[in-house]
């Protein structure tokens, strides 16, 4: 089932999701909810979908990118859905990634963001979950993380002027961020 995806100001995106038990996780009813949170972003041509953007605030979110027209550039993804996540990043270096949100309707902007991070937690079996995300995918980790301690891109951005529509974006920094992320991808994978 598509759910409706909360917007900004809702309070519920401001909140700090709470932890989910492998109990709980076990059950039909969240295991239906992760299929519907699965499903909601895929109709909505997102690259993640956090639980409290569709007004459940627990510590779930998914990433999976397939040939994503929202976001033409960026690499594919496998589906990944992790609970209770940790990340913790494997570098000082950063880089400059351009966001967006599902949540926050035409509104796009750069922040920085860490290209090499370890994402720890539970699968949706409640199995255990440890892996290395690099690149602009490691970002898109980050985004959807923030989403679970009530933090949006918009937060992190610190170069103002970037601030952009969608339309805008397209029509003056699409080309220039294809390439960015090209040497992204070059120098870390995806
Ligand atoms: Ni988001």
């Amino acid at each position: 089932m598509v759910l409706d995806i909360t917007q900004i100001g809702n309070p519920v995106l401001r909140a700090v999701a709470k932890e989910v038990s492998t109990e709980e996780l076990a059950t039909d009813m969240m295991q239906r909810f992760i299929d519907d949170l699965v499903e909601t972003k895929r109709a909505a041509n997102g690259a993640g979908l956090a639980a409290p953007q569709v007004g459940v605030s627990k510590r779930i979110f998914v990433v999976e990118v397939a040939d994503n027209p929202r976001y033409p550039y960026k690499p594919n993804v496998p589906l990944t859905i992790v609970v209770n996540p940790t990340i913790t990043f494997l570098t000082e270096n950063r880089f400059e990634n351009y966001e967006g949100c599902l949540s926050v309707p035409d509104l796009r902007a750069k922040l920085d963001r860490c290209p090499e991070i370890r994402v720890q937690g539970l699968d949706r079996h409640g199995k255990s979950l440890d892996m290395v995300v690099k690149g602009v995918t490691a970002g898109t980790f980050q985004h959807e993380d923030d989403h679970l301690d009530g933090i949006f891109f918009l937060d992190r951005v610190t170069d103002k002027s970037s601030f952009s529509t969608w339309a805008e974006f397209d029509k003056r920094y699409l080309e220039e961020v294809k390439t960015s992320v090209k040497a992204v991808v070059a120098r870390y994978g995806s």
